[in-house]
């Protein structure tokens, strides 16, 4: 295991460009199970999550080719139905989608129950819900799901969640897009990826409408033929350096963005004081000024996301003032990387759903450690802006999300480099 050494305390500066959405690739490669042949996808994040999930889909009999580092294609046809490794897919959270997908196309499924950052308590009973609508005998013990058809087959059904559930809406469109007669699911997520996933399978022969509102139509076809997709850009790994322009004092052309997504993040930052130029597929963040003290409400999508907690938070430790932070999603996120910014300086008290974070002028260097992806991406916001030299340590899991990071960073002027442990 690796750690990163960051000698913090420089602007940022530069141009750098955004990989594609890991959580859309995290739903597009199993949903491509559902296609009879090959698809090309583009635009595919290199990160350690996709490479498992890659790994998963090859050891099932699906035959890969990367022509180059963001280009997957799939060929399923050798691919019989044969359950993922258990042991890959205790590696990552996404890989419950293999359950959406397995019953969709093979009417049956046996997944293990998925890994990945454990930052929360995180069910997958909204996921059981809409399989069981949907027709499936489910059955869940500790260590997996097992489906089988239902006395009266499966078919379309109106699922309502009853919570917004970002991996419940892809799991039952995935599920839904080959069976017979029409599914609704209403209260869906309606988060970029949702609207990606949608626009991947229509690309295969889908028949889907709603996607990006709360009630998402799916209208099941016989089959779905290859094509090639190209996955959007990543709207956290956009916001992540966004915030990292904004904590160090620098200047930053984000390129391959879609500005319209990161509405939610850039109205922040500049309520925080930063200067915002949208582009049609760029946005410019610099900071000219000292950070005012904001207030910042998780939500799904619109709102802003979880996803973006942790690094709001060190723009916030950084500014004049109290800001306040609270997380409506995962409420015990907070856990994973603020007692390792009060080690560096940040003054953060945590009452119930709310950080209460009062500004500081400097941080400092320290090591500290990920404890998972967001975390980790705050931890390395913070080493870049503090004085002196910060470790971070456990960094497998900034790897799980962040393209070539390092590569990303260096090109902003940042001195930061992988160290081996
Ligand atoms: N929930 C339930 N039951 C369910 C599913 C969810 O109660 O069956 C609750 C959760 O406990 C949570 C809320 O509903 O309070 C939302 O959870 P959601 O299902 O939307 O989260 P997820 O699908 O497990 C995805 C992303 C996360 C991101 C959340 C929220 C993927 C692979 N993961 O998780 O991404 O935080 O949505 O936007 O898409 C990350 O990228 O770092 C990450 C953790």
């Amino acid at each position: 295991m690796g750690r990163y050494e960051i000698k913090g305390g420089k602007p940022l500066n530069g141009t750098v460009t955004i990989s594609g959405a890991k959580n859309a690739a995290v739903a597009i490669l199993p949903a491509a199970l559902l296609v009879n042949g090959c698809c090309r996808i583009e635009n595919v994040p290199d990160i350690s999550d996709v490479r498992i999930l890659l790994a998963i889909l090859e050891d099932m009999g699906v035959k890969i080719q990367r022509p180059d580092e963001s280009t997957v294609i799939l060929d399923n046809s050798g691919f019989t139905g044969k359950s993922p490794n258990e042991e890959l897919v205790r590696k990552l959270r996404a890989s419950y989608y293999l359950m959406g997908a397995l019953l969709g196309r093979f009417g049956k499924a046996f997944v293990a129950l998925p890994g990945g950052c454990n930052f929360a308590s995180r069910p997958i009973d909204q996921h059981i819900k809409g399989f069981a609508a949907l027709g499936a005998d489910v059955v869940e013990t500790e260590d997996y799901v097992s489906m089988t058809p239902g006395p009266n087959g499966l078919r379309g059904n109106r699922i309502s969640l009853d919570v917004v559930s970002v991996g419940a809406t892809v799991n039952i469109m995935i599920a839904a897009t080959l069976l017979p007669g029409q599914t609704v699911i209403e209260n869906a997520a309606k988060e970029p990826h949702i609207v990606d996933l949608a626009n991947f399978l229509n690309t295969m022969g889908a028949h889907i409408s709603g996607a990006g509102t709360d009630t998402v139509k799916i209208r099941g076809v016989d089959a779905l033929r290859g094509g090639t997709y190209a996955i959007i850009p990543d709207q956290i790994e956009a916001g992540t350096y966004m915030a990292a322009a904004v904590a160090t004092g620098g200047n930053v052309l984000i390129k391959n963005v879609i500005p319209k997504h990161m509405e939610c993040i850039t109205s922040k930052l500049a309520e925080m004081g930063a200067e915002v130029i949208n582009y049609d597929d760029a946005i410019r963040i610099k900071r000219p000024g000292p950070l005012r003290h904001t207030t910042v409400k998780t939500h799904p999508y619109p709102g802003f996301p979880t996803d973006m907690q942790a690094q709001i938070c060190v723009c916030m430790a950084l500014a004049s003032g109290v800001s306040r932070l609270t997380e409506s999603v995962y409420e015990t996120r907070f856990f994973g990387y603020c007692s390792e910014l009060e080690s560096m300086g940040a003054d953060i008290q945590i009452t119930g759903k709310t950080a209460i974070i009062t500004g500081t002028d400097t941080l400092y260097g320290a090591t500290v450690s990920a404890h998972d992806l967001r975390a980790g991406a705050a931890l390395v916001i913070a080493g870049l802006a503090a004085e002196g030299t910060t470790w971070v340590k456990n960094i497998h899991y900034v790897e799980r999300g962040y393209e070539r990071i390092i590569e990303k960073l260096a090109a902003l002027g940042a001195t930061i480099r992988r160290v081996e442990d």
